[in-house]
């Protein structure tokens, strides 16, 4: 019997169009152009404004451009698992809620919460329905409305994060092309350094809680790095060595974007050139879920039928991983 891969077959992505740069934020916090590039790589960020938006919005926009793109109805459509960390609300689920905006009648739909490798795993997790057999149809959206989190008064946080949200859709696929192995890892020791400390069932919302902004994102930035830039090399250098792959086979590295430094290093441990890396940092920032199908959405028209692709992702858990991928199709040129 021929071996069914999932394939990613569409690619879409949202960012809201009101921008927060480096100069903004030297207003709000003590901080700088300067620090905020070079220890980062970050120049400017989009934030969701306007009230009653939230990262199902988002989420709309980035999955309606792909059924159009892809030529089909959101009735079509088996399975969607929405990776995030702001959930419209604590429940129901985002990708509920994303199911009834787009009209995906057919479709169960749930979320999936893994930090910033939140993706990675909703990736995997979608290509095992396909490869199962059970499903044809499998949308995989990851995004944040980071901004609904962050204290803008902390320059530890609020100088990283950024909105936005990408969606991509997996389709069985009997030419080998699709997920082909995967990485993933997980370590709740780590879940110290980065949280956010109310309004789960340990601490629920209080006045106390509020007033002491415990409903931000907390990091311990330094603990992140170093945990963040040995972690997501490891993974991205496993997946190599054990699929045998060397730098000359791999055609992309999609990072995480959370800091311009571990991805560099991701890059060098692989092998890579720098112009084999997806990086958009710069203008997007951390957004959390958003990343990797943001990069791959940017990316699309430079991507090849077989191309060899390593996603890696880090983030609250901890979480971190990899995924091998063979990219399985060429862009049609533009109408
Ligand atoms: O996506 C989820 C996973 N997250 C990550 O992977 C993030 C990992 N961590 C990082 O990217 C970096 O740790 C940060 C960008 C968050 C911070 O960079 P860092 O090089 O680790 O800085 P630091 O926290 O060690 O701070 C160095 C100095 C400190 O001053 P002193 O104590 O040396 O005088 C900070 O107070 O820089 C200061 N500082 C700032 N200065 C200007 C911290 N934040 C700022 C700031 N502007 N925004």
């Amino acid at each position: 019997m021929t071996k069914i891969t999932a394939a990613i077959t569409a690619i879409n992505g949202y960012v809201p169009p009101d921008l927060l740069t480096n100069k903004d934020l030297e207003l709000l916090v003590d901080t700088s152009d300067e620090w905020i590039t070079t220890r980062t790589g970050i120049k400017e960020r989009h934030i969701l404004k306007g009230a009653g938006l939230a990262t199902s919005d988002m989420a709309v926009e980035a999955v309606n451009g792909l059924l159009k793109k892809r030529g089909i109805s959101a009735e079509e459509i088996d399975l969607i698992i929405v990776a995030t960390v702001t959930p419209d609300m604590v429940f129901p689920s985002t990708a509920c809620i994303l199911a009834d905006k787009i009209g995906a009648k057919n479709a169960f739909a749930y979320d999936l919460m893994a930090a910033c490798s939140g993706f990675l795993f909703s990736l995997q997790t979608g290509a095992t329905f396909i490869e199962a057999g059970k499903y044809k149809k499998v949308l995989v959206v990851g995004g944040d409305k980071m901004s609904s989190i962050i204290d803008y008064t902390d320059r530890n946080t609020c100088i990283i994060f950024g909105d936005g949200c990408g969606a991509v859709l997996l389709e069985p696929n009997t030419e080998g092309l699709g997920i082909i192995d995967s990485v993933l890892k997980s370590d709740g020791n780590g879940r110290h350094f980065l949280h956010q400390k109310a309004g789960g069932s340990l601490k629920p919302p209080t006045h106390e809680t509020i007033d002491a902004k415990e409903h931000f994102v907390f990091q311990d930035g330094k603990s992140v790095f170093k945990f963040a830039v040995t972690n997501m090399a490891d993974v991205s250098a496993q997946i190599m060595e054990r699929n045998n792959l060397t730098a000359d086979d791999i055609s992309w590295l999609v990072p995480h974007q959370a800091n311009l430094r571990i991805i560099d290093a991701t890059a060098e441990r692989m092998g890579l050139s720098k112009e084999k890396v997806m990086i958009n940092i710069d203008r997007y920032g951390n957004t959390t879920n958003g990343t990797l199908p943001l990069c791959l959405w940017e990316w699309e028209s430079k991507l090849k039928k077989g191309d060899n692709l390593v996603l890696a992702a880090f983030g609250g858990g901890f979480t971190w991983g990899a995924i091998y991928l063979k990219w399985a199709y060429d862009t049609p040129a533009e109408k």
